[in-house]
């Protein structure tokens, strides 16, 4: 992949973490946010992280911050969105983006959730436009979703798709642009009958994770669900669905039991309390786990 002049909009958690990854790859990167504190500090933040993985600390160096949004897009070939997630914010940039950057200059967000159709409608070249989506954090997690709309063009996911592989990432292409994108609808799945299970009685929710990271939970990194259906056999599959699916939790919505966690103020790590009770030190133990693992798995 020939180096690429990228811009990254936002230089939050996930921001300067994409703004690392593509600056490592190689590529020159200049990032920009509404907040003048975020970029005074960008470039230190990804060098720590760089030293912490043990990666190349120079690459920090092709990283520009510049506070001005026009000029750190103007000369993008590729500018990805990472600011709040919040619609207007993300169509209004766009707009803006869009009268200063080429014609021909690829523009995606990094939005968790919003349709991407919904942020791009009201650009005038929306062949251009496509969602990006990154999981947390950025340089150590492998996949980012590639998502078309129906106006964007065959050249422009195509183009995508290879800057993300050569980068190091694992892009997936998702052809339709439904909420949830791929990930968090199969995540968020797991999640819904996770509080079913807890809500109903059937064990609490330390006994849920337990359970999950003591069984399938070990093998979803080498073995996907579809996989594990043709290793099984498709006929066995079918057989305990036809048992199963029936009596899991199938209700629209989000969970009665979680909406009451909410309104009492049990809000997670945040509160020292959601459906578990949280410590500052269980907190920092759990976040410095993760980690762990996750670069141990890139380290493999
Ligand atoms: N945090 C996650 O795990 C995660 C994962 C995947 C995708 N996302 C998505 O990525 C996006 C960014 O999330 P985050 O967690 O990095 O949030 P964040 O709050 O850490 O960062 C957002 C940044 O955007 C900046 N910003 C706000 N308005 C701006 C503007 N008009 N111009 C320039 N900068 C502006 C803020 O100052 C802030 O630095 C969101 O759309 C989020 O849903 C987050």
């Amino acid at each position: 992949m020939a180096k690429a002049r990228i811009a990254v909009v936002g230089a939050g958690l996930m921001g300067h973490g994409i703004a690392q990854v593509f600056a490592l790859a190689g590529h020159d990167v200049t990032i920009t946010d509404a907040v003048a504190k975020n970029l005074e500090n960008v470039k230190s933040r990804i060098a720590e992280n760089l030293r912490e993985l043990g990666d190349d600390e120079q690459a920090a160096a092709r990283v520009t911050p510049c506070a001005d949004l026009a000029a750190a897009v103007r000369q993008a070939d590729y500018v990805v969105e990472a600011v709040s997630e919040n619609l207007p914010l993300k169509q209004k940039l766009f707009a803006e983006i869009e009268r200063h950057v080429r014609s021909d200059t690829i523009l995606a967000s990094n939005t968790s959730v919003i349709p991407i159709t919904s942020i791009m409608a009201g650009l005038n070249k929306r062949e251009r436009a496509l969602g990006t989506h990154w999981w947390n954090p950025p340089f150590l997690v492998p996949l980012v979703e590639v998502i078309a709309t129906e106006w964007t063009s065959p050249q422009t996911v195509a183009w995508t798709m290879e800057l993300h592989q050569a980068a190091g990432k694992k892009p997936a292409n998702v052809k339709k642009d439904v909420p949830g994108f791929i990930g968090n609808r199969l995540q968020h799945a797991l999640w819904r009958e996770a509080i079913s299970l807890v809500e109903h009685g059937i064990c609490d929710a330390e006994t849920v994770d337990a359970v999950i990271k003591a069984s399938f939970g070990r093998r979803l990194a080498v073995l996907g669900p579809l996989e594990n259906a043709d290793l099984v056999g498709t006929d066995f599959t079918l057989a305990i669905h036809d048992t199963v699916l029936p009596a899991i939790d199938s209700r629209p919505g989000s969970s009665p039991y979680l909406q009451k966690l909410v309104a009492d103020g049990k809000l997670g790590f945040k509160s020292s309390e959601g459906f578990r009770k949280w410590s500052v030190e269980e907190q920092a133990t759990l976040r410095a786990k993760v980690f762990a693992h996750l670069k141990a798995s890139r380290d493999r």
